[in-house]
């Protein structure tokens, strides 16, 4: 089943897909935005890369696409935790054209729709860099609380990061629909 919001789909990465996500974790720019790191990334190992997340159950990985720009970024469910019904939320948008515009609010509702409604879990957790105020303020909208700040946890670009750490209940997803009325 393919996930929807609003406007987003979620659907399933594929062989495809691999260049568009090699690109992604090729970029310098998105790699000083996020809290993971990488060495460089060639076709090959990618390839080989592909070919175990398929059949990876604890890390759900999926391509967001928009009806106007087709391909525009990847969510991950990663660390489900299926006994305490806890898993991590990942996004990126690749290109900066299509941020601010709503997609990573749609896509962040989508997958707690999914989580909460479907695979059952109680909670999700996404972690951010303290200075990417993008992620804070998306994560805020779609009802996340900051639980917590890592203190130079991070190095990357130079330095040390703080790392600010979300969450939200399954309880807190289903107050906020019903208060924001997002999926009438
Ligand atoms: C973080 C990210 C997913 C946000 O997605 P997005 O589609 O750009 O966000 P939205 O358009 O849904 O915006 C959500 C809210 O955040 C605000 N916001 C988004 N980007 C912002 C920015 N650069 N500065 C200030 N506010 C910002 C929006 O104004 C909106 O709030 P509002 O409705 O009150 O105006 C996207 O910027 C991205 O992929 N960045 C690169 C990778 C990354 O940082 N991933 C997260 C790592 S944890």
């Amino acid at each position: 089943m393919n996930i929807k919001g609003r406007t987003v789909t979620l659907r399933a990465i594929d062989v495809q897909d691999m260049e568009f996500m090699r690109k992604m974790i090729n970029d310098p720019q998105m790699e000083h935005l996020v809290v993971g790191w990488s060495f460089p990334v060639s076709s090959t190992q990618q390839e080989k890369w592909f070919a175990s997340a398929i059949v990876d159950k604890r890390n759900q990985r999926f391509v967001i696409e928009t009806p106007e720009d087709g391909k525009v970024g990847i969510f991950v469910l990663a660390d489900i935790d299926w006994k305490n019904r806890t898993a991590d939320a990942g996004i990126k948008l690749a290109d900066s054209k299509v941020r601010r515009k709503g997609v990573g609010t749609d896509a962040t509702m989508a997958i707690m729709r999914y989580a909460f409604d479907e695979l059952n879990l109680n909670r999700l957790t996404a972690e951010w860099l303290e200075e990417n105020i993008a992620s804070q303020k998306m994560h805020l909208k779609c009802g996340y609380q900051v639980e917590g700040c890592i203190r130079n946890c991070i190095y990357k670009n130079g330095s040390y990061h703080n790392l600010i750490v979300g969450g939200i209940l399954r309880e807190e997803y289903y107050q906020m629909i019903e208060e924001n009325k997002y999926w009438d």
